[in-house]
């Protein structure tokens, strides 16, 4: 059986108050835990000692992970969190989120740097591409296919078009996971798990329910 990610990109939501509700409900649900399925958790910087010390307090079976990472390491870059900051308390991190891309102009560029920080420090990037033609970075192991026309819409992308870049991406980069993304949902998510190329699911708007995550991880 192939191993799954199931991931949780909370975006810029969820105070530090909220993400410890979402904490306590997840772990008073049946968490289900099994070696196939890796649950990640992508919250926001202020929330990242929270998830450390729950998780490893309840003893939960869940990773954790940034949503971006400084391409510069420590020093005078005022506003930046970098690898070496963000590996006290997450393992991943997103990088080259379309949201990113659009609002932070984030070019492909710099988010090599920003793959190169993160290996640097031992932290595994989730690399998001839009499509085939995304650059994919060296040394990346895990990629996240999100449409940019699934993302946040309810209308995800079909199952066979997933297919089709997960396995053109895996063509040319054997070792990778690739993941899909964009308006998954409990119903639909093991639409996109069953496919033979596809390695697990990135959710946003979804994740942000407790029960609905509990849910998906059911599902997939
Ligand atoms: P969505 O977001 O599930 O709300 O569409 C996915 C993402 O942007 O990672």
């Amino acid at each position: 059986m192939k191993k799954l990610f199931i991931i949780a990109n909370w975006k810029s939501n969820k105070t530090t108050f909220e993400a410890h509700n979402w904490l306590q409900e997840i772990s008073n649900f049946q968490f289900p835990i099994s070696n196939e399925k890796e649950v990640i958790v992508c919250c926001s910087y202020p929330s990242l000692p929270l998830l450390k010390r729950f998780v490893s307090e309840r003893n939960l079976p869940i990773s954790i992970g940034a949503q971006d990472i400084s391409p510069f390491g420590a020093g005078a870059y005022t506003g930046e969190v970098n690898a070496s900051q963000i590996k006290e308390f997450a393992t991943y991190t997103i990088i080259g989120h379309s949201e990113r891309r659009n609002y932070l102009k984030e070019d492909d560029e710099m988010l090599a740097k920003k793959v190169q920080a993160a290996l640097a420090e031992g932290i595994t990037p989730i690399y998001c591409i839009q499509g085939k033609e995304t650059p994919i970075p060296g040394g990346v192991r895990i990629v996240a296919f999100e449409p940019i026309s699934a993302i946040g819409t309810g209308h995800p992308d079909t199952p066979e078009d997933a297919e089709d870049v997960a396995k053109s991406v895996k063509a040319v980069h054997p070792n990778v996971s690739v993941l899909y993304g964009g308006s998954v949902n409990p119903d639909d998510v093991h639409a996109y798990t069953q496919l033979p190329s596809v390695d697990g699911v990135l959710i946003g708007g979804a994740s942000l329910s407790s029960e609905k995550f509990t849910q998906l991880i059911n599902n997939a």
